[in-house]
């Protein structure tokens, strides 16, 4: 039986770990949540292979009583963020009690540049939680298999961000709980690969930057304000019976439901932004014009391609592996007038995270 409370070695050492961990994108979008990161609804999305975090946590015992947090982005110290992980540390503490024994040195990098406008929050925390989960493992709990321990570092990255649950495994992972899905949880998520046509994992994700200024609307904020949004009780029925549809679809490899679903996932989600209080838009004029093409391109060459948005204006663009030179071209020609810089990130559904120290 592990405690994890006890350390074998009595002292833990100067050491480190290190893990690149993805980021992700919703297909059934997470937005609205209950305390202590208990979403509102289940949702569901494709781990990315290139857009990924890198990093490595260096740790040594504790020179004070209060144990030290520097975080470096690359390369940069980064004083709100260290501030930010700190807080976060100390509200898991009770359940990683050698926290405290330790200063951290946390150095991230993410593959995707600065200016893409992509969030880091769900590549960053998960790769965080790694890092932790593999402190807990290599110091106290040498025996835990893999499944256990990926559940609790979907655990832990959930509770530093709810979409990094996700990111812990490759593929298609699932959050939240769905009746009839056997090991489901609000808690952590799930990969549900076994479950899917292999069509899905092979899906290209082709990322327009429309815009790559700063979020002007936090997904803190954006959250909170489904609390009294007059749609929302509706939007988490409609958000858990598209989990369940999208599941089936998923099952079948049936590419028009899936487009219908994750089409209407995304408008539905900045439909809710538009119907909060204080309402606000994160599309750009361009992001329609992007989304008006698609509908053209998608309707003169049934070519099985859809958009689907996060919390900002940039595009993603979603299609199969055997559809890649024709959508590629497609973005080329039609799509690149109205990128920001002519930035496209080309990304594809990935395996997961990596251990790199
Ligand atoms: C629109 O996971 O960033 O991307 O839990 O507050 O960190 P916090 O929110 P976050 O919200 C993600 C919102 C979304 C949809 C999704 O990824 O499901």
């Amino acid at each position: 039986m592990t405690d994890r409370k006890h350390n074998i070695f009595g002292v833990i050492p100067t050491d480190k770990v290190g893990w690149r961990s993805p980021s992700n994108i919703a297909l059934v979008k997470y937005w609205g949540k209950k305390s202590g990161q208990i979403p509102a609804n289940a949702s569901l999305s494709l781990s990315l292979k290139e857009s990924v975090s890198e990093t490595i946590i260096t740790f040594s015992p504790a020179k004070e009583k209060d144990f030290k947090i520097d975080f470096y982005l690359d390369n940069e110290i980064q004083e709100q963020f260290s501030k930010k992980i700190k807080t976060y540390l100390e509200s898991i503490l009770h359940s990683m009690p050698f926290i405290a024994q330790l200063d951290f040195k946390i150095e991230s990098k993410n593959t995707f540049p600065h200016s893409a406008g992509i969030a880091s929050s769900a590549s960053g925390m998960s790769a965080i939680a790694l890092c932790l989960c593999d402190i807990e493992r290599k110091y106290f709990d040498k025996d835990s298999s893999d499944e256990k321990f990926f559940q609790r570092a979907s655990y832990f990255a959930r509770l530093g961000s709810g979409s990094a649950a996700r990111s812990i495994y490759g593929g298609i992972s699932l959050w939240g709980e769905v009746e009839g899905i056997r090991s489901s949880s609000n808690k952590f998520a799930i990969n549900i690969d076994k479950d899917s046509d292999d069509i899905y994992k092979s899906f290209h994700d082709s990322i327009l930057i429309v815009d790559s200024s700063e979020k002007k609307v936090s997904s803190s904020l954006g959250h909170s304000l489904m609390t009294n949004n007059t749609y929302a009780t509706n939007r988490f029925l409609q958000a858990n019976e598209n989990i369940k549809t999208i599941l089936k679809i998923l099952k079948t490899g049936d590419l028009k439901s899936f487009i219908n679903i994750v089409e209407s996932e995304a408008l539905t989600l900045h439909s809710m932004m538009m119907t909060s209080n204080p309402y606000f838009i994160l599309m750009k004029p361009n992001t329609i014009s992007i989304i008006e093409k698609i509908w053209e391109f998608r309707k003169e060459t049934d070519v099985p391609v859809c958009f689907t948005l996060d919390a900002g204006p940039n595009v993603h663009i979603l299609y199969p592996d055997p559809f890649e030179q024709k959508v590629k071209s497609f973005i080329e020609s039609e799509l690149l007038k109205f990128t920001y810089n002519n930035v496209v990130i080309h990304d594809n559904v990935g395996n997961g995270p990596e251990k790199i120290v």
